[in-house]
């Protein structure tokens, strides 16, 4: 049973633009931001997860994205230091939800901008981190130091995919799902010796997000749309639950993004 943090989507909207996805002309229909969100958390429980929620706060539309809230390993929580302004606010919120239920706090220098989960995805033997558009390099250093854990930084190339988890999702056996062009081919490699068995998706499934999954054991949560993915997960083992998350797109967010791991993991090993 795994403990997963979301956020109700009481103050969603596309209020900024902070990333390709987003236009305030393009608003959120909230009848099916609430449906969408709805069928998540559904889903989520209905596979056992154990899901807690965090209250909302007016003004911050983007919390619901509790990824970003920051990493979560053992009982230490590292809160994200956002780089955009819009949603540096939330913060504080995540940091004392997680301290009033006994996390150790672990602030990263305020200077070294971190994304939290969204940037930052154990997978195979090492925490796997992006880089670029939202998180810095230099503080894949400092959650290595404070983790004592094998960080692997790769760099993020196309602005559509922004955070490590648009474009990447490790799985439980040891092997991944990923779009390739998202990252340079540094990273490409980085990411293939370590994941030889890894499943590319192509560019128009891709940009449904369906590399934003929640993986729980042998089911995946993930956005509909991406057929041949889905049948390439089944033959591994999978089973999928594709969800409606459109509304949830406009913000350059899915499955993923709307979920952290409380915590991701117990431990790290080097
Ligand atoms: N609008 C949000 C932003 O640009 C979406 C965050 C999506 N979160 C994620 N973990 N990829 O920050």
């Amino acid at each position: 049973m795994r403990d997963l943090l979301l956020c109700p989507p009481d103050h969603y909207g596309i209020e900024y633009e902070i990333n390709p996805w987003m236009s305030r002309a393009r608003g959120a229909d909230t009848p099916m931001v609430q449906a969408q969100w709805r069928g998540l958390y559904e889903k989520l429980c209905s596979l056992k997860a154990n899901v807690s929620l965090v209250t909302p706060q007016p003004k911050l539309p983007d919390m619901v994205f509790t990824a970003n809230a920051g990493l979560t390993v053992g009982r230490r929580f590292i809160p994200s230091n956002f780089r955009h302004q819009e949603r540096s606010g939330e913060a504080p919120f995540f940091a004392k939800f997680m301290e009033e239920r006994g996390y150790e706090i672990v602030w990263l220098p305020e200077n070294l901008y971190f994304e939290g989960e969204g940037d930052a995805l154990f997978g195979a033997d090492a925490l796997f981190c992006g880089y670029k558009f939202r998180t810095d390099i230099n503080s894949h250093r400092a959650v290595a130091d404070l983790l004592g854990c094998l960080v692997i930084s790769v760099e993020l190339v196309d602005p559509r995919f922004y955070h490590i988890d648009t474009c990447f999702c490790p799985l439980p056996d040891g092997g991944a799902f990923w779009f390739p062009g998202a990252f340079d081919e540094y990273g490409q490699r980085a990411i293939r010796d370590r994941i030889p068995d890894i499943i590319d998706v192509p560019e128009e499934e891709a940009t449904f997000f369906c590399c934003n999954a929640v993986v729980l054991e042998r089911d995946i949560v993930l956005p509909q749309g991406p057929d041949k993915l889905i049948a390439k997960l089944r033959d591994r083992g999978y089973t999928c639950h594709p969800l409606p998350m459109t509304e949830f797109l406009k913000a350059g967010g899915a499955c993923k993004c709307l979920t952290m791991f409380m915590p991701q993991r117990e431990s790290c090993k080097v």
